[in-house]
């Protein structure tokens, strides 16, 4: 039997096992996929167990899609350039880490039929998720990215890596960032933080000015309206969570490892539903 983890801290949250079972059960497939929490110095372990094929594939969540990088032989190129890893895989004999999460977003903003091109982004938060979604947003041709985070220093931090290697590589827009509790004009707001995971959590933002015609889109996908996208739908602007990006990332990894494309439907859908 064919061994599958997703791998975070805390992970107690995480409905990965879940989708990937049914998939794996759908497809007839001899494998368990579970979640297990780790410690940053278990990771080295961890990749040993691929390579000695006692795991044959791995999901990694927050805090360890940068800090996994290391043990790696090989990222892909949509890893290496948001040099992050939510999925390992072994292939050749290598290690590879790859990123899901880009095209995870990428295809729910389609699947929505929402176009990007030219539109000014406001992005709330710089942690895991971040990078996937600045990298996602810049392919699909969105204008600019300002970045607003309560820490400063980590959204100073990932504008700087940007600016300095894809963004100046392709000619984007150079990305900004606006101290916290400034709103500026956008058309898209995302909500990258952890804010709004319970239920009563609120961003500590005021969108009472921003007029309509904007999306405000929220990585969290459970609960499945955080206040935040109450305060979008309420101003009367389009709102979407993050149910359609999660299913779309985890699809992409069940490719890697089972090279099976899984069907996704309502059932699937519903699945993630409390
Ligand atoms: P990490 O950054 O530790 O890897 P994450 O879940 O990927 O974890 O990111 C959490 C994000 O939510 C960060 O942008 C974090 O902001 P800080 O960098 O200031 O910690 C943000 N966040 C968490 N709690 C928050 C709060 N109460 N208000 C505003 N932002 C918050």
């Amino acid at each position: 039997m064919k061994k599958y983890l997703v791998i975070g801290n805390p992970i107690n949250h995480s409905l990965s096992p879940k989708l990937h079972t049914y998939w794996i059960n759908q497809n007839d497939i001899n494998a368990s996929y579970t979640k297990q929490k780790l410690n940053i110095n278990d990771l080295k372990n961890l990749i040993l167990k691929v390579r000695e094929k006692k795991i044959n594939g791995v999901n990694i969540t927050v805090p360890f899609k940068k800090e996994i990088i290391p043990y790696v032989d090989k990222l892909t190129s949509n890893a290496q350039a948001t040099q992050s890893v939510n999925t390992i895989s072994l292939t050749d004999g290598k290690i590879i880490g790859h990123n899901t999460d880009i095209e995870g977003f990428v295809k729910a903003i389609k699947e929505i039929k929402y176009n990007i091109v030219g539109k000014k982004i406001l992005i709330i938060g710089s942690g895991g998720v971040s990078p996937s979604i600045i990298f996602a947003l810049y392919k699909m041709k969105a204008y600019n990215i300002v970045l607003s985070n309560r820490t400063k220093e980590k959204a100073t931090y990932l504008q700087n890596f940007y600016n300095n290697t894809i963004v100046e590589k392709y000619g984007w827009n150079k990305i900004k960032v606006v101290k916290w509790g400034d709103v500026p004009e956008f058309d898209i707001v995302i909500n990258a933080t952890s804010v709004g995971l319970t239920k009563d959590q609120k961003l500590d933002l005021d969108f009472s000015n921003i007029g309509k015609d904007k999306l405000f889109y929220d990585v969290i996908y459970n609960p499945q309206e955080t206040n935040f996208l109450k305060s979008g739908k309420n101003s009367g602007n389009k709102t979407e969570n993050g149910k359609k990006m999660f299913v779309y990332q985890a699809a992409e990894a069940f490719k890697i490892w089972h090279s099976i494309e899984p069907e996704i439907n309502q059932e699937v859908m519903d699945l993630l539903d409390d």
